[in-house]
């Protein structure tokens, strides 16, 4: 796939069938992580790769982020919360690592760094016919489930990607005309 056409039409898919992404694949797409822009090359990331009964653990997650957010929690509804972890035959969950006393690199541009690999990968995932979509909602965003993920004190989760394979057909790329979103100083 050329370069350009794999920028411009690159979509996410929300329904994701087996099989997981192959070995060789998972290689590419941490490859194109690894080569996200890094001020001072600091590699402020880190993933978290679930497959099979992983993705039955990080289910229990999710399940009991919801029960402590409301102990009177039916059954039905736990059962939909582990379910959300099943919405793909691969889960990765991306980690900002961050040193929060660098001296030239603040917080925020490492936490940049991370999301720029996490979007490689969605690119190295579009360019092998994969399918993959960034989510992140309650479960990206609960303390308890950083707690449980092992994250660190100064680690932040940036959001989980899905990957499989795309079931049914993507969308086409929509042509947006990006004259409004940019400033021109020519003289
Ligand atoms: C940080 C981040 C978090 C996101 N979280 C969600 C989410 O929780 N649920 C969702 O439906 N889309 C979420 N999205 C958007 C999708 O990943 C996707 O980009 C969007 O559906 C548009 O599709 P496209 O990537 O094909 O343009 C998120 C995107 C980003 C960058």
């Amino acid at each position: 796939m050329d370069a350009l056409e794999l920028l411009h039409q690159r979509r996410s898919a929300g329904k994701l069938a087996d099989p997981a992404p192959s070995a060789v694949q998972l290689d590419a797409l941490y490859r194109a992580a690894l080569r996200a822009p890094d001020h001072k090359e600091m590699k402020p990331y880190r993933f978290i790769e679930f497959s099979g009964a992983g993705l039955d653990r990080l289910g229990d997650i999710f399940a009991e982020s919801d029960r402590q957010s409301e102990p009177d929690i039916s059954d039905k509804h736990l059962a939909s919360a582990r379910k959300k972890a099943k919405r793909a035959p691969m889960i990765i969950a991306v980690i900002a690592d961050i040193t929060p006393d660098s001296k030239k690199v603040p917080p925020v541009e490492q936490i940049i760094t991370a999301g720029c690999a996490a979007h490689a990968m969605l690119y190295a995932a579009y360019a092998q016919g994969l399918g993959a979509m960034w989510r992140t909602g309650t479960y990206a965003h609960d303390r308890r489930v950083w707690k449980a993920l092992g994250l660190g004190k100064n680690e932040e989760l940036l959001g989980y990607l899905y990957l499989g394979q795309p079931a049914g057909k993507l969308r086409g790329a929509p042509k947006e005309a990006y004259d409004k979103f940019v400033e021109r100083w020519n003289g």
